[in-house]
């Protein structure tokens, strides 16, 4: 029997990037503590508040208090006939709510790593609203909610996922995080081939733009691969990383935005 290495929490664990993440952390002998709407340690619907409380308090149980890595892999693409809203209680403050409120037990972990899962529709989708980045950031999830409504989600999933890139950037290197002994960072993959983007790709108006999503190296991404990357974050040789956004995406950034990254820091 292989010995239990480290405890790690993984929100969207039933399917796609997660599960590939639990398969592999499983096989190296770490314990996780899966959470998703079904088939999971911890069910809950990371959409509520009531669902996100729900969560937390049931991987501080399981956990005992201490854990070593969390994994926020829970998520919804963006489809003409899903609410934008929904895509922001549940990528963003299912997202956010939950790093929060398990930092305390994070902290209790030994070199403790959260990886969030970002996306490069931060940089590759257009029309980001950014006012809705900022209400996200407010942490006022009401005004937020309000403001994105219940029209399409299509433009919604870069403003979850931009919002999301700029907390962990905004939170990653302060007392509280990398000063708590916990790294915090996030992977922005490209197409990968899961049920979620699979969802995309049934959908007649949605499928076509995918298809056409130029993704340079030929193919789409595997979820083994992210699930791959996700545990070198986690474990000793990914120490360094704190507050990065590590894009993982086939070349459609650099091929898209070539010159725009890194940003040059100029001072006016
Ligand atoms: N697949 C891609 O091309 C791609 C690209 C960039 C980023 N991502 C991000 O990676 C993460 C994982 O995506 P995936 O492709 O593995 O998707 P997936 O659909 O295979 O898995 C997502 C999981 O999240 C769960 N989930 C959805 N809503 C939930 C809720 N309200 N409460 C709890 N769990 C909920 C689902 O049940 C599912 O098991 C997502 O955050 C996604 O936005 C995916």
């Amino acid at each position: 029997m292989s010995k239990v290495l480290s405890t790690i929490a993984i929100t969207g664990a039933a399917s796609g990037i997660g599960a590939a993440t639990r398969h592999r952390l499983l096989e190296h002998g770490h314990r996780v503590i899966g959470v998703d709407l079904h088939d999971a340690d911890v069910e809950a619907d990371l959409g509520t508040p009531e669902g996100r409380a729900h969560a937390i308090e049931h991987i501080t149980h399981h956990c005992h208090g201490a854990l070593d890595g969390l994994v926020t892999c829970a998520g919804l693409t963006g489809l003409p006939d899903r609410p934008a809203s929904k895509l922001v209680s549940v990528n963003y403050f299912g997202t956010v709510e939950l790093l929060a409120g398990l930092r305390g037990v994070l902290a209790n972990g030994h070199e403790a790593a959260a990886v969030a899962l970002s996306s490069n529709a931060t940089t590759t989708q257009p029309g980001i609203s950014m006012a809705l980045v900022d209400a996200c950031l407010a942490g006022d999830e009401a005004k937020a909610l309000a403001l994105a409504g219940d029209g399409e989600s299509l433009s919604t999933y870069g403003v979850t996922k931009l919002a999301l890139a700029r907390w962990i950037r905004r939170h990653a290197p302060t007392e509280e995080w990398v000063g708590a002994g916990i790294t915090l960072n996030a992977v922005a993959p490209g197409a990968t081939q899961t049920p979620l983007l699979q969802e995309g790709l049934d959908h007649p108006v949605v499928g076509p733009l995918i298809e056409d999503f130029p993704v340079p190296i030929g193919r789409r991404g595997k979820p083994e691969e992210i699930a791959k990357f996700i545990e070198f974050l986690l474990g000793p040789d990914g120490r360094f990383f704190c507050g990065s956004i590590l894009f993982c995406d086939g070349g459609t950034d650099a091929l898209l935005r070539a010159d725009d990254s890194p940003p040059p820091w100029q001072p006016t």
